[in-house]
Formats: C-alpha cells, sequence, structure tokens
C-alpha cells in the first residue's frame, strides 16, 4: 500500500515544501499528520513564493487532495487566512480540503501562554503559536477538537471549562487579566459555518484511498531532531514528526507505509534554542546565512547555521527508517573553498559510536570533520547529476557514504526546476 513519508531529517526548514510539492505530481494525496502552524513550508512555483503553515504542499497541483490530518492542532483563523491567501492567488481549494474531525484546536489562551512561558527563564525558543499548551491540552483530555466545533452549545460550554481553568493560571502564577470567555466562544462558534464543508473522518477516506490504490504523500513538518521522544529534548516541538507520526496522526497502519524519504540541506540549520554541535557562529555561519536567506518562514527569525552533521543525520536516518535522502541548497555553498562535514563526535577524547540525545552530552562533544575542496561555481543552472562540477559530487557522494543512506534527489535553488534526481 503505496504511502510516502516525506520528513524533515534535521531541525526543520529543510525544504520539505519544496520536495512534498515536487514529488506531488505523481500522489493522489497529500497529507500533513502533525504540528501546527508553527511550521513553515516554502513553495516557489514560477516567480511566486508561497508559505504554507497547516495546508499541505500538495495543493499547488490540481490533481491533488489535501488532508489535515488528527495529529495535527489547528487555529482556525490562521487556517482561514491561508485559505483566503490561496483562493486569492487562484488556487481552488473547494472540495480538495479534508480536515480531520479529530483535530485538535489551538485557541487564543494556548498562544498566550506559549508567549507568557516564552518570556520567563527557561526559554525553548518556540514560535510562540500556542503548539505546546495546545497538546498539553490535547494529552490531559481537555482539548477541543474540530469536530466541536460544529455543535455550538457543546462548544460554549468546553471553551468555559477551559476558560474557567486557564484563568486560574493566567491570573496566580503569571497575573495576567482574565480572558473574556464570552467573545472567544463568539469567535469560534463563527468558525463552524467556514469549516463545515472540510470536516470529516480524514483516516477513514485515506484508508478507503489506500485500498483503491490512491498514493499518498504524509507530509512531516519540523524535523525529527525536535521530535518529542526522540528530539533533543527539552528543546523540541511538542509533537512527533518521526515517521512513527505519521501513523497516529494520520490513521493509517505502519504496513501502509512503502518508503521514507528524509530531507537534508546540504548544511544543518536550526532555529531557537538547544544544542547544535556544528554551529558556526562567526564568518562561515554568517555567510550560510545571508545565501541561504537563513530567516524562518514563520517567525523571521534568524536561523542558527553549520556545517552537515552526520552523526546527527545517521541517528535520524535509524529512528526513521530513511531509505532515501533528497538533499537540498546544495547551491548555498557554491562560493566556499572548504566545505566541511561532520563525521563523528569526540567526547572526553574518545570518538562516540552513537548520537547523544541528552542536552548535557551533546553541548560536550567535539565535532570531528571532513573536508572537502568547493566546487567554486555556481549550480543553479544545473539539471543533471552527470553535469555537476566533480568536486559537487564528490561532496554528494561522500553524503551517502559517511549516512550509508544513498542520496535520491539534489535540490539547486527553490523552483520545482531545480532539482535533479541522481539513480
Ligand atoms: P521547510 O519548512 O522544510 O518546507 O523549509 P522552509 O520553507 O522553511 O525553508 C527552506 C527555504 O529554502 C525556502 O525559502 C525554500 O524556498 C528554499 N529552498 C528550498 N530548496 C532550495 C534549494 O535547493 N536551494 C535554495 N537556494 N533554496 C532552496
Ligand atoms: P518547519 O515545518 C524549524 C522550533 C522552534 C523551537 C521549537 C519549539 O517549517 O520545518 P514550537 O513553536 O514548535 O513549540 O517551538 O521548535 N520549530 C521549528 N524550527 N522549522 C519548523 O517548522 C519549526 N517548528 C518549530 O523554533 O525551537
Ligand atoms: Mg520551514
Amino acid at each position: 500500500m503505496p504511502v510516502q513519508v516525506i520528513l524533515g531529517a534535521q531541525w526543520g526548514d529543510e525544504g520539505k515544501g519544496k520536495v512534498v510539492d515536487m514529488l506531488a505530481e505523481r500522489a493522489n494525496i497529500a497529507a500533513r499528520y502533525q504540528g501546527g502552524a508553527n511550521a513553515g513550508h516554502t513553495v516557489c512555483i514560477g516567480e511566486q513564493q508561497f508559505v504554507l503553515h497547516l495546508i499541505p504542499s500538495g495543493i499547488f497541483h490540481p490533481h491533488i487532495t489535501c488532508v489535515i490530518g488528527n495529529g495535527v492542532v489547528i487555529d482556525p483563523t490562521a487556517l482561514m487566512d491561508e485559505i483566503a491567501q490561496l483562493e486569492a492567488a487562484g488556487i481552488d481549494i473547494a472540495g480538495r480540503l479534508l480536515i480531520s474531525h479529530n483535530a485538535h484546536l489551538i485557541m487564543p489562551y494556548h498562544k498566550q501562554l506559549d508567549q507568557i512561558r516564552e518570556a520567563g527563564t527557561a526559554k525553548i525558543g518556540t514560535t510562540g503559536r500556542g503548539i505546546g499548551p495546545s497538546y498539553i491540552d490535547k494529552f490531559t483530555r481537555i482539548g477541543i477538537r474540530i469536530v466541536d466545533l460544529l455543535d455550538r452549545d457543546l462548544l460554549a460550554t468546553k471553551i468555559k471549562t477551559n476558560i474557567e481553568e486557564k484563568n486560574q493560571i493566567l491570573t496566580k502564577i503569571y497575573g495576567e487579566t482574565k480572558i473574556d470567555v464570552d467573545a472567544i466562544i463568539s469567535e469560534y462558534q463563527e468558525f463552524d459555518q467556514k469549516i463545515d464543508q472540510y470536516v470529516t473522518d480524514t483516516a477513514l477516506y485515506l484508508n478507503r484511498a489506500l485500498k483503491e490504490g490512491k498514493r499518498v504523500i504524509a507530509e512531516g513538518a519540523q524535523g525529527a531532531l525536535l521530535d518529542i521522544d526522540h528530539g533533543t529534548y527539552p528543546f523540541v516541538t511538542s509533537s512527533n514528526p518521526t515517521s512513527g507520526g505519521a501513523c497516529t496522526g494520520l490513521g493509517i497502519p505502519p504496513t501502509a507505509i512503502d518508503s521514507i524519504l528524509g530531507v537534508a540541506k546540504a548544511y544543518c540549520t536550526r532555529v531557537g534554542n538547544g544544542p547544535f554541535p556544528t554551529e558556526q557562529t562567526a564568518e562561515i555561519g554568517e555567510r550560510i546565512r545571508s545565501v541561504g536567506h537563513e530567516f524562518g518562514a514563520t517567525t523571521g527569525r534568524p536561523r542558527r547555521c553549520g556545517w552537515f552533521d552526520a552523526v546527527a543525520f545517521k541517528y535520524s536516518a535509524m529512528i526513521n527508517g530513511i531509505e532515501r535522502l533528497a538533499i537540498t541548497k546544495l547551491d548555498v555553498l557554491d562560493d566556499f573553498d572548504e566545505i566541511r562535514m561532520c563525521v563523528a563526535y569526540e567526547y572526553k577524547g574518545k570518538r562516540l559510536k552513537t548520537f547523544p540525545t541528552d542536552v548535557t552530552s551533546l553541548e560536550r562533544i567535539t565535532p570531528v570533520y571532513e573536508s572537502f575542496e568547493g566546487w567554486k561555481s555556481p549550480l543553479a543552472d544545473v539539471r543533471t547529476y552527470a553535469s555537476l562540477p566533480a568536486k559537487a559530487r564528490k561532496y554528494v557522494e561522500a553524503l551517502s557514504r559517511v549516512t550509508e543512506v544513498p542520496v535520491w534527489l539534489v535540490s539547486v535553488g527553490p523552483r520545482r526546476d531545480q532539482t535533479m534526481i541522481c539513480s
């Protein structure tokens, strides 16, 4: 049963949007399985650039049906804005977007709590989109779901109960003012008519589609190293971007998955706090950031930049079962005399065999680098793997060799056509 999972193998922003858009041409359905509007997935169609936060990146192909699965936390305001922006650009959404009735909502108080907590001392560097607090409510079993929007009275009761508790937290712990219950109830009651046409049992829809032989892309948001269970906790997001998340976040069985594609940049970036062993804080990091336009697609924050970390990637490949690698942004390294790749970690003078996920060890390791000569020529117009400069091919081959995962796709620019398949 053909589900292809496409996920970020690093700390997010690997270029998942571009890769999903490109590969959606040969699929029938694109489905997001976790996260929320903390994601910013960029798709460039010709000269036009779109940044998607909730809607899967397959939406630009008219034949694709897009699914937002039960594992996603949905901010209805952000969703409505996104639909409006796409429609204004002439993209037809009607009948092509399905939203799980079981997906949880992000409420205004989730965003408020996220931002208040981030203003304290123990900062994660979140996007402030209310992701953590919404997943807290989901797992505490007091969350409000999409299906609740369709019953006005039940919605009002649930919002009231939730706000009573949140007001205690806001006033007694954080010294904030109380939230106005009625304003939120009437704001959210209005969503029922707007959202009704999209809501369905998406797990049932997907499983029926799979039985009919439809091809599904499961699109991950964030990246494996930001996974709540397997990432660099506590500097992670609050969901499972790893491949297992595709099953729980969509309601499809593990046996439905037949391939897992990891997307990684030819270097590394990270937004927000937390360990980043190959980070380059001086001139090299600045250069990668300015050439690669490494500023957050959601928050505009400068991304921290550094060399490709093969130790972290191998860990990512292991927990996700990544069989093929899509390398993006190779063109960003065009002008470097020397390119480095971290091939091992040393800790207290000894080589580590595995990736330590605990923050204390990760912050203390010393990366061991292999050095490559730069190709010093522009790749943006190269269209076949064979016509890449020999030094660029040498770097790509090293990525396959060191990570033990074959590079299958190489991207040399943000547009669809700036892509080559290696095999
Ligand atoms: P995502 O969150 O994984 O979808 O990635 P983002 O959209 O947040 O960030 C990737 C950025 O790199 C976007 O601005 C893309 O347009 C851009 N991009 C994607 N692939 C390439 C590439 O191969 N080369 C260059 N120069 N830019 C790329
Ligand atoms: P895409 O899908 C990069 C990071 C935040 C912060 C941490 C927790 O575009 O790759 P959160 O708001 O999720 O509670 O923040 O996770 N983060 C991302 N970093 N790309 C993303 O999404 C991210 N979504 C969250 O910067 O460090
Ligand atoms: Mg992004």
